[in-house]
């Protein structure tokens, strides 16, 4: 079966690329980052590592998507054949694999917390605690994160969700349900920007954010940065890569990673303007603000304090979901698309066999952070082992070995036909890229993957 589907407009082929970028990376991750590792500083070698890596590895991956026309295995089988590159691709399809088992659970909590806000029963009182307070959302954060049923169920109820968009196809699946979400995430976002920026202690929120401490910055900073840099851009897995491979062959991808680039920074700085100013407003500069807690206990505690609490709750974890959610969709359209091409599977049989297994390994994955936490293998539970492999490994030794392949082995004309739909357009920046890809990103990605093991 050839497969020849294709985004149908611009706006579509915009709106997955950034469904797939902004994700809890930029959510959840950002602020906790930029909160641990020094504020402001962060901030600025984040934006340095994105233009001067992220921009680069993005158009590598754009090329090779829609160079080879298919998913990240074929790709390199088609474009060299005869080589070991195909390796490259598998690793990408592994790691994609694995993301997709925790990153769905999370997405479940999102779409558990949406529901709770709904039902308000995220604010309902717990005897013997104090109403509102983070004691009382971190027992609550027990029972929808840590517990058993309630992770186990909306897993289940995200992986149902997930199998109608897939069936759906790539337009009427996947394009169309981001260019619904895409724009009601950005009016979500603005107006809980404007609410944060109005609040009375804003200013020091902001300058929290604006004004770099360069004393706290170490080399662990800049490590940081760089493998929030992938996650955030959904880099090193051949998600993109899957994606490009719908693009039309009049996209632009340079333009196409500018704005996604920009949309996707813009996102997660927004995501900071909302969260400082509120903490800093609600007097919890001091509390367990890191990760997690942060999106599960914060701010639902803030929201307790301000009037008209559940709606402003219930848009923040839809905004939640639909960051999660399109992100989600991009993680499994690359084993999707992989079972599509290479086994000749009709698209609903390829969606039911990368999502039946899910059906095991999420639960696996959501218990873990409850009842099955002392199952531990090199001292992880089963969702930080996948986590772990999965991010700070198979993601930067996959962009790793594509970066060398553009430098090395991929056909010389290759980027230039690409960036320059085949000489109809210019693009300034050719020389650049393909000069930062082959002798800039492979030691920096390097940097990253040793700092793991050191
Ligand atoms: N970029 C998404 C986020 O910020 C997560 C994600 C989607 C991802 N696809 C990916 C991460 C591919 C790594 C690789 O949450």
């Amino acid at each position: 079966m050839s497969n020849n589907a294709e985004f149908k407009s611009k706006i579509g082929v915009i709106a997955a690329t950034v469904g797939s970028a902004v994700g809890l990376g930029n959510i959840w991750r950002f602020p906790a980052e930029t909160q641990a590792n020094g504020g402001a500083a962060f901030l600025i070698i984040y934006v340095a590592c994105v233009l001067l890596l992220g921009i680069p590895v993005m158009l590598g991956e754009f090329s090779i998507g829609r160079y080879g026309g298919s998913d990240p295995m074929t790709n390199y089988q088609k474009i060299s054949p005869g080589t070991k590159w195909w390796m490259t691709g598998l690793t990408c399809i592994l790691a994609s694999f694995m993301i997709l088992c925790f990153y769905t659970v999370v997405a479940g909590w999102t779409f558990e917390y949406m529901w709770e806000s709904l039902t308000g029963a995220l604010y309902q009182p717990i005897a013997g605690i104090e109403p509102g307070s983070a004691a009382m959302f971190s027992e609550k954060m027990g029972e929808y994160i840590s517990g058993t049923t309630g992770p186990v169920v909306f897993t289940m109820v995200l992986i149902a969700i997930l199998i109608i968009v897939l069936m759906g196809g790539v337009n009427k699946g996947i394009e169309r349900v981001s260019n619904i979400m895409m724009p009601l995430l950005f009016v979500i976002l603005i107006l809980f920007c404007c609410v944060s920026l109005a609040l009375p202690d804003a200013g020091k929120g902001v300058s929290y954010l604006l004004n770099p401490d360069f004393s706290k910055v170490t080399g662990s900073t800049i490590v940081s940065a760089l493998g929030q840099t992938f996650f955030s851009m959904s880099l090193g897995m051949g998600a993109l890569m899957t994606y490009a491979a719908y693009y039309p062959k009049n996209t632009k991808l340079g333009q196409t990673a500018t704005i996604v680039t920009f949309t996707n920074t813009g996102v997660a700085v927004m995501m900071g303007l909302i969260i400082f100013p509120a903490i800093m407003s609600f007097g919890l500069e001091g509390g367990e603000y890191a990760g997690t807690a942060l999106v599960f206990v914060t701010m639902p505690q803030i929201f307790s304090q301000m009037a008209g609490t559940q709606i402003w709750s219930i848009l923040f974890f839809v905004l939640l979901f639909f960051a999660a959610l399109t992100s989600v969709i991009s993680v499994a359209e690359v084993a999707v698309r992989m079972m599509q091409d290479r086994w000749k599977l009709k698209r609903l049989r390829a969606v039911l066999y990368v999502t039946v297994p899910l059906v095991v390994l999420c639960p696996l994955c959501a218990l873990s952070q409850g009842p099955l936490n002392d199952v531990q293998i090199f001292g992880l539970n089963i969702f930080d082992l996948f986590d772990t492999i999965a991010s700070e490994i198979l993601l930067p030794l996959g962009a790793l070995f594509m970066c060398i392949y553009i430098g090395k082995a991929a056909p010389k004309n290759m980027m230039r036909d690409e960036l320059t739909n085949y000489g109809t357009i210019r693009y300034r920046f050719v020389g650049i890229i393909s000069f930062i890809l082959k002798w800039i990103a492979p030691p920096l990605i390097g940097v990253i993957l040793v700092s793991q093991f050191v």
